[in-house]
């Protein structure tokens, strides 16, 4: 157990430089391009939605960038505390002194094949202004004499891509995490998709599958093969599964003595998986590898996020009952022979600094009895759940879809909630093989491939 998890911080750390070198090819080259017109779809489709609250307004994204920039001029700024520049292209930029001398690239600040700051914050004056400030290569480079001293070159594009203002720090955020797009029924007439053969060998696939689960939190893999092994098969390709106490995958069907109420032929109604950890499983992979060919056995699937931000329009007092009443989940039971007991607290809606829904916590079926509220406050709040609840199931607001042998349904769980129709076992036999991943792990490859898949 140490030595594998020895050797697998030691991989990660290897994988970890080797993307860092891509990133330096493509800084010392052109911007994203053609990731970046992804972004621009994205951006609108997020915006043609974003008329609740709640969403955070992504402004006028110009998210094609410039391959290549140059500088008309560069000088210190009337209070001479700033790199004052003007770009050939038109607009001027301002960078503070002492965020350029912190990013001085030169070798003895920022070691070039780990791409990490050397400089201690110790070494750093925070007064530090120039005595020179020189453009060179006809406006491709700024050269900056620093009084202590130390010289340092900064790349007109380097600059641009870092530019303080909203055009360049919005690009940057739709490489770190694209705009949701948030959905109701009609996602059933363009149901995001994507092959199983296809996602194995071909990376802008890849590319295109993963950020459509950033952005819509849902997409269907079909032409799988019909057989176990194939969730492992796909996450070879993007990191490793998340374990939790039913192990690394999990397989979906009718047991004797279930220890869990997916395994059985019962409906389930609409929820996100575990919300008993502390680190709920972000991503959901369920691969129906037998589909159960009477009636029932759908899935239905609810963007969870849309449903809340219609809940604060209607009843801002109900959403904030639900962001601020903190709920217990648990599990107990046996599952290979191990005894388990997960335990946790967290509200159903939880929300970010800036007021946008980051994850939903609803699972009534593990939801404990345990309450850690008072006595006046549980009437409120089983009435803020019950009108959530009424929104997810609205017919506008989610999906019914009933898996072919061969899909993979790849969901954000903590945003898209998923239940079952329940079904006869006389009628056979229905087995799916389920699986988690974790967002930093999706985010980090797709960025690795916006970079080098295109
Ligand atoms: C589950 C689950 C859905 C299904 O295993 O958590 O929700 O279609 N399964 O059986
Ligand atoms: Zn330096
Ligand atoms: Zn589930």
């Amino acid at each position: 157990m140490q030595a594998t998890r020895h050797l697998m911080t030691r991989a990660g750390h290897c994988l970890r430089v080797r993307a860092r070198l891509a990133l330096t090819s493509h800084l010392t080259t052109t911007s994203l391009p053609a990731a970046q017109n992804m972004c621009i779809r994205e951006v609108s489709m997020g915006q043609a939605v974003a008329s609740q609250h709640l969403i955070r307004d992504s402004g006028n994204q110009d998210c094609l960038g410039k391959a290549s920039v140059t500088m008309h001029s560069a000088a210190a700024n009337s209070t001479s505390t700033m790199l004052q520049v003007c770009w050939a292209e038109g607009g001027m930029d301002l960078f503070p002194y002492v965020w350029l001398r912190d990013n001085c690239q030169c070798p003895s600040c920022f070691h070039p094949t780990t791409l990490s700051r050397k400089i201690s914050m110790e070494d750093l004056n925070l007064d530090i202004i120039p005595t020179s400030i020189q453009m060179a290569n006809g406006g491709e480079m700024v050269e900056i004499q620093w009084l202590d001293g130390h010289f340092s070159t900064y790349s007109a594009n380097w600059l641009h891509e870092r530019a303080f203002n909203k055009a360049s720090q919005d690009r940057r955020d739709c490489f770190r995490r694209p705009p949701q797009s948030f959905w109701g029924s009609e996602l059933l007439e363009s149901l995001p998709r994507a092959s199983f053969p296809e996602l194995l060998e071909d990376n802008v696939a890849l590319f295109t599958f993963l950020q459509q689960l950033e952005v819509t939190g849902l997409v269907v893999v079909s032409d799988t093969p019909c057989c176990s092994g194939q969730i492992h098969q796909l996450s070879k390709r993007v990191g490793y599964l998340m374990p939790t106490h039913y192990g690394e995958t999990f397989t979906v069907q009718n047991k004797i003595n279930a220890n869990n109420l997916a395994y059985t032929s019962s409906s389930l109604d609409m929820h996100s998986d575990q919300p008993f950890l502390t680190h709920v499983p972000d991503i959901q992979l369920l691969h129906c590898i037998t589909q159960y060919h009477g009636e029932g056995g759908e899935n239905v699937l609810a963007d969870s996020y849309h449903a809340g931000h219609i809940l604060v329009s209607q009843h801002p007092d109900k959403f904030h009952i639900l962001t601020t009443t903190l709920v217990d989940f648990y599990d107990v039971g046996l599952e290979d022979g191990k005894e388990y007991f997960a335990l946790d607290r967290k509200p159903v809606i939880s929300v970010n600094h800036e007021g946008n829904i980051q994850q939903v916590n609803f699972n009534t079926m593990v939801r404990d009895s345990f309450f850690m509220t008072s006595a006046d406050k549980v009437a409120g709040w089983y009435d803020a759940l019950s009108t959530f609840y009424r929104i997810l199931k609205d017919p506008q607001n989610h999906i019914e879809y009933k898996m072919n042998e061969g899909d993979i349904i790849v969901f954000d769980n903590t945003r898209v909630l998923h239940g079952r129709k329940g079904y006869e076992m006389a009628h056979g036999d229905r087995h799916l093989e389920g699986g988690y991943w974790e967002w930093d792990q999706v985010r980090s490859r797709r960025r690795s491939l916006q970079i080098t898949a295109h």
